[in-house]
Formats: structure tokens, sequence, C-alpha cells
């Protein structure tokens, strides 16, 4: 049996960390977004980046386990059910924007890639990726209100 939440709703306490954290995440990098339009691009890489490399530690400890478990067995039978259809298209959703964050962390930070997978367009790719993000995090708010 999952230990209980503290915010009140019912939720498990990993809901509850997750949630939390999850929500200083996004402001974080709202945050970081203030810190590049100052020009402080190293303070900038370091925030944006330290979100998204947390990010996989929540996702591999808190969100993918009760995926797995309760909704992949389901699918798609049940995509139908609320119950089942937030978490999968937050899961979805979130696997491409983690992987879009951590792409354009390579590119921005290391010189691993070839040069046909490099963009230019920095503002392009990070306003998308800080968009979907916060779109994530409505649908994972979603999730949590259909699971109480
Ligand atoms: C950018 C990536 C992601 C963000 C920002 C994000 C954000 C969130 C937020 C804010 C919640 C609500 C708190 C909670 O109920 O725990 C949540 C829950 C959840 N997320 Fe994610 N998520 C991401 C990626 C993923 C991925 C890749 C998966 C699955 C493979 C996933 C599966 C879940 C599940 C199953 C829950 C419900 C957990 C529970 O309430 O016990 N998420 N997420």
């Amino acid at each position: 049996m999952d230990a209980a939440g503290f915010l009140g709703t019912g939720a498990r306490l990993a809901a509850d960390v997750n949630l939390v954290v999850q929500l200083l995440m996004g402001f974080a990098l709202l945050l970081g977004m203030i810190l590049a339009r100052r020009r402080l691009y190293r303070a900038h890489a370091v925030c944006q980046g330290s979100v998204v490399l947390l990010n996989l530690v929540m996702i591999a400890a808190i969100m993918l386990p009760p995926f797995a478990r309760d909704i992949a067995p389901g699918l798609p039978q049940r995509l139908g059910q609320s119950y089942y259809f937030f978490p999968t298209l937050h899961a979805v959703l979130g696997s491409v924007t983690q992987l879009l964050g951590l792409y354009i962390l390579i590119r921005a930070g290391t010189n691993w890639l070839p040069k046909a997978l490099c963009f230019e367009n920095y503002k392009l790719w990070m306003r998308t990726a800080l968009t979907l993000w916060w779109i994530v995090i409505f649908l994972g708010l979603a999730t949590y209100y259909v699971w109480l």
C-alpha cells in the first residue's frame, strides 16, 4: 500500500511529491527563459539543463512505474475512459517533450552531433519545447485529478 500524500487530496505520497516538484520545475523553466532574455546564457543553460536531467529521475522513479503497471496493459481497449486517456496522452506527449529537451541540451551544450542534426534557430526550438512542457504539465494535472 502506498503512503498517503500531504496535500489532503487523497493522492499517494509519490504523486504529491511529483506534483510539487513538477510545478517548481515548470516555473524554473520560465525563470530560465527570463535569464536568456537578459543574455545570462550560462545561468540559462544550467537552469534548463538541470530541469531536463532531474525530470529523467522523476519519470523513472515516479511516473513510468504506474503507467507500465496500471495503464499500458489496458491499451488500446480502454482508451475511451478518462482514467486511461489522460495518462496515455500525457505519457506520449511527455516522452516526446523529454526527448526534445535532451536533444536541445545535447545540441546546445556539446559538439557530439553531426552537422546535419544541428539546428540554428535556437529560439524556435526552445520556445516549442517550453510550450510543450507546460501542455504536458497540464495533462499531468489532469491525470492527477482523474486518478483521485
Ligand atoms: C516533460 C515530461 C513530463 C512532465 C513535465 C510531467 C509532469 C507530470 C505532472 C505535473 C504530473 C502530476 C503529478 C502526479 O500525479 O504525479 C504527472 C503525473 C504522471 N505522469 Fe508525467 N510528466 C512527464 C512525462 C511523463 C512520462 C514520459 C510518463 C510515462 C511514460 C508520465 C506518466 C505519468 C503518470 C502515470 C502520472 C500519474 C502519477 C500518479 O499520480 O501516481 N509522465 N506528470
